[in-house]
């Protein structure tokens, strides 16, 4: 077998779940090339791959280096998204899982197409280190209960190469790709029970109810069939989730929540939905609902915003992060006002051009190993019903320079629909099991 012939194979549609494999050991081996994982990449995303061919990428990534094992008190958890705009919610729900019996060595990935990454989100906080060795990460689980890290080169090496490759090729859109890409790291981090965040809508990257529902089929069918307890709750990203987008903006807002100084409504209910699933099917509460008060609990009594802060200084962060982030977070050196273009009520987001408009200032990567800057993005993202104009702009922008501040006006101006109000969207769809 070679490169070539495993790309051909897909390409005209006579994929194997041999060759599928052999290209995953072929991406952490270094023999496949930079070029032919990007042809890879492209010809699964136009062809697609049958359900075996699917189950065998994801489990030779997996296999690609190590699989961890744990012998801890408590259930060994983890949530992963598909990807959205104004993402946070692993930065709440880590730690308030933590505190409710559970163990959390979650892996997480950077930003990807035109949506954040958590590993991007994390390192705005001045010292966090997400490259932790497996002998940390284990003493991590026993003073903090909680982590969130980069995979290392020893975790899924496959997908850590794709990845990088999928974000500057246009071939994220997949949704073999991203169900190989998620559950072969979080399969590898040993998890026990695993929840996904299937996002559906306009910053969604498989935007269709239908795809959604394929999405989540396809990673709980996957991780189901490898031993992991797992769900699905699918999702709104038809607009951003909250009010912000941008790394350092969005640990703010996560702060805001997690001290209860300015929560938001929208990410406390989805950490509380998402965890409350996890605690039921780790069997820490009778059921979701039950296992969403825990959280909520745990959120508004302080304990999670406690934990949080324990886990920064663990990982090399400030240790009086949780008292003086608004001092400690990086600043944009440009904030503006993103005028509306008329008076109005906002109709329609178009997220995704939110969330590429973050990119081009700065917050998200273009090319392969561009650095981020924690500084950019938006604030105060006017929300889907609201009324705009004179003196109630759509939005702040914050930028590393004025005519970064203009271009990032103009695409926000244009991702914002003014018309009707819009019929009110429920935040969590569905549940897939
Ligand atoms: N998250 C991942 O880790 N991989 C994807 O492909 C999409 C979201």
């Amino acid at each position: 077998m070679d490169s070539r012939a495993v790309i051909e194979s897909v390409r005209d549609g006579r994929a194997s779940p041999e060759g599928m494999a052999w290209f995953a050991r072929g991406l952490a081996s270094g023999k496949v090339t930079d070029a032919q994982a990007g042809a890879f990449a492209m010809a699964v995303l136009l062809k697609g791959v049958p359900e075996d061919c699917r189950v065998a990428l994801t489990r030779a990534m997996r296999d690609s280096g190590d699989v961890l094992t744990w012998d801890l008190p408590g259930p060994v958890v983890d949530k992963h998204s598909t990807g959205g705009v104004g993402d946070s919610i692993s930065l709440l729900l880590a730690p308030a899982l933590a505190c409710c019996g559970a163990y959390v060595p979650m892996v997480s990935g950077r930003g990807l197409g035109h949506t954040g990454g958590t590993l991007d989100k994390l390192e705005a906080i001045p010292g966090y280190n997400v490259d932790v060795s497996e002998p940390r990460l284990r003493a991590l689980m026993r003073e903090t209960r909680c982590a969130i890290v980069s995979a290392s080169n020893r975790i899924a090496p496959a997908d850590k190469r794709l990845y990088a490759i999928r974000d500057v090729t246009g071939t994220v859109e997949s949704l073999d790709l991203i169900t190989a890409s998620i559950l072969s790291k979080k399969l590898a981090a040993g998890l026990q029970v695993l929840v996904l965040d299937v996002k559906q809508g306009s910053g969604a990257f498989l935007p269709g109810v239908d795809q959604a529902r394929a999405l989540a089929r396809s990673l709980v069918d996957t991780a189901n069939g490898a031993g992991c307890r797992t769900s699905a709750l699918i999702t709104d990203m038809d607009r951003p989730l909250a009010l912000t987008a941008g790394n350092a903006l969005e640990v703010a807002e996560v702060m805001d929540t997690l001290t209860l100084r300015a929560p938001s409504a929208r990410l406390l209910d989805l950490t509380c939905a998402l965890s409350g699933e996890v605690l039921f099917l780790a069997k820490l509460a009778p059921s979701a609902e039950a296992g969403a008060a825990k959280i909520r609990a745990a959120i508004e009594d302080g304990s999670a915003a406690e934990r949080f802060g324990q886990m920064v200084a663990a990982q090399g962060g400030p240790a009086d992060f949780v008292e003086r982030y608004a001092n400690l977070l990086p600043e944009a050196p440009v904030i503006r006002e993103v005028p509306a273009p008329g008076p109005g009520i906002v109709a329609a987001i178009d997220t995704r051009a939110v969330g590429t408009a973050v990119v081009h200032l700065g917050g998200g990567r273009l090319a392969g190993g561009d650095a981020v800057d924690p500084r950019v993005g938006f604030s105060a993202l006017a929300e889907p019903g609201a009324s705009v104009g004179p003196g109630a702009p759509l939005a702040m922008v914050h930028a590393a320079s004025e005519a970064a501040a203009e271009a990032a006006i103009a695409t926000l101006q244009q991702a914002y629909r003014l018309g009707e109000a819009p019929a009110p969207v429920a935040l969590v769809q569905e549940r897939v099991a």
